[in-house]
């Protein structure tokens, strides 16, 4: 067997359509075959029924006057059609009347009807045909015979029988047909799609269902499945991303602390030594550094569980309120900064979201407003909230330099920090986080210019009527 063959034999909707079309083909011959039998019967039946009615009034006439009178009768009915024939013979086989030329020996020896081969008088020696016949003993050893020709019948029978086997083969090439017609054109997606999760599980994620182009229920699964993959391609990137970021941006401050540190052990170990406030500044190098890396990857972690969908909250938010919390918080960083900070603030707009996250978000807009913006005299943050339509908007706005229009969608990315901010303070996460967290409760981030400056806007859809306050104060407090 090929592989072509025994993957067919393999396929289950081959496998399927070869059981039904058996059981129909079983069925079929089955009907076939009682058809065949009952025509049997019923024209046996009535080939029965013409020799007794005729074996009776043969009867009356050998009453009437005996064997010369029956001998008269059959000669003159042997005359008659064809079909019906006749026979009487001596005690001895010799024939006295009749039209049969020929019966099987043993014939005439049983009773009762038989179905045998016979030759009629009138046909050549080699031709045989069927009889069904009854043999009566008379006195004297008489033998009277009477039958009808059935070779009309035998042939229809042959035919009911042939058409039977023919419709039972048939039916089964139409099996194996069908099968092969299931597999080649029903079964071709659903092998494509296999032969999709195959290489993408060989490693290649960018691979896809083909899709025919028709309407049909395999499209539309093809193009589910393909939008799952997108997703999913997406997801796995976005990890792959993460993992490549912490390699490439952590190393640098790890090796750094490494670096002072060995510094320090040489300095003891060569006998130089460090004087306490030395030693003292090392400590808190070290500290203020792994400080940072715990809060880049407090940020990441954040970042990957907003991406993931994870940790979307469901607190009514009044945004008003939360601006003019942050705002309050940052009060004396902008103060130390030089930078006045003004908070603009709406009732009644309510949004659904988790407070902390949220929180966190605002937090880092305003923080990049302080420090991106223009410092050193003359900044001016503002944060302000309202509603619009059916969201809720909170925007934090500078006079610094703003972001270039090119740039806007890139520092999105993580650990993207613009040249003109590489000596401030940060890790390039902020808006990373910010954007996550605006995609997660299905709202959005937007930058625009500011003119001077940048104004940064993210927009949530209002929460529903009712619900919990997200304000903090549980039943108890
Ligand atoms: N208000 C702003 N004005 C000008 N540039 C900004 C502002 N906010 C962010 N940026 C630019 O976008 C970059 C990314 O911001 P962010 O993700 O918060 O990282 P970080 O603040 O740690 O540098 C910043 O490095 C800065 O170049
Ligand atoms: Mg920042």
């Amino acid at each position: 067997m090929t592989t072509e063959t025994q993957g067919l034999f393999r396929s289950a909707a081959f496998r399927l359509s070869l059981f039904y079309l058996a059981v129909f083909a079983a069925f079929a011959g089955a009907l076939i075959a009682y058809m065949a039998w009952s025509t049997r019967v019923i024209l046996a039946a009535e080939t029965r029924e013409t020799i007794a009615a005729e074996t009776r009034e043969l009867a009356e006439e050998y009453a009437a006057d005996g064997i010369q009178r029956l001998v008269e009768a059959v000669a003159k009915r042997s005359q008659g059609p064809a079909n019906a024939l006749y026979l009487i013979s001596s005690f001895a086989g010799e024939s006295i009347t009749g039209n049969i030329a020929y019966l099987p020996l043993k014939t005439l020896k049983a009773e009762g009807y038989q179905r045998v081969p016979y030759r009629h008088t009138g046909d050549a020696a080699d031709i045989t045909r069927e009889a069904e016949l009854r043999v009566f003993r008379l006195t004297g050893g008489f033998v009277l015979v009477v039958g009808r020709d059935i070779s009309e019948r035998v042939a229809v029978e042959r035919v009911l029988w042939r058409a039977g086997i023919f419709a039972v083969v048939l039916t089964l090439l139409l099996a194996v047909a069908g099968g092969v017609f299931v597999r080649m054109r029903i079964l071709k997606p659903i092998d494509a799609m296999s032969d999709t999760a195959r290489a993408i599980m060989g490693g290649d994620l960018s691979n896809r269902v083909p899709l025919s182009g028709s309407e049909d229920e395999f499209s539309r699964l093809g193009e589910s499945l393909n939008a799952m993959l997108a997703r999913i391609e997406a997801l796995v990137r976005g990890m792959r991303e993460v993992t490549d970021n912490v390699a490439h941006d952590l190393k640098t401050p790890l090796t750094r602390m490494k670096a002072r540190a060995e510094d320090a052990l040489r300095a003891i170990e060569t006998g130089k030594g460090l004087d306490e406030g030395a030693q003292r500044q090392v400590l808190e190098d070290t500290i203020r550094e792994a400080d940072e890396l715990i809060s880049v990857f407090s940020a990441l972690l954040a970042i990957a569980r907003a991406e993931a969908g994870e940790g979307a909250g469901h607190d009514r938010i009044a945004l008003g309120a939360l601006a003019a919390d942050a705002a309050e918080l940052y009060e004396p960083a902008a103060e130390d900064a030089g930078v006045k900070l003004t908070a603009e603030t709406a009732d009644e707009v309510f949004v659904s979201a988790n407070k902390a996250l949220l929180a966190r978000a605002v937090s880092n807009l305003i923080e990049n407003a302080i420090t991106h913006g223009r410092t050193g005299g003359g900044g001016k943050v503002s944060i302000r909230t309202a509603r619009n339509g059916r969201f809720g908007e909170l925007t934090v706005a500078d006079n610094g330099p703003g972001i270039a229009e090119a740039d806007r969608k890139r520092v999105l990315d993580r650990f993207v920090r613009l040249e003109q901010s590489r000596s401030r303070p940060g890790s390039g996460l902020g808006l990373s986080l910010a954007n996550a967290v605006a995609r997660l409760h299905n709202g959005e981030l937007e930058l625009n210019d500011n003119s001077p400056g940048l104004r940064i806007t993210m927009r949530f859809p209002l929460a529903e009527a009712g619900g919990n306050d997200g304000g903090g104060k549980g039943l108890g407090g």
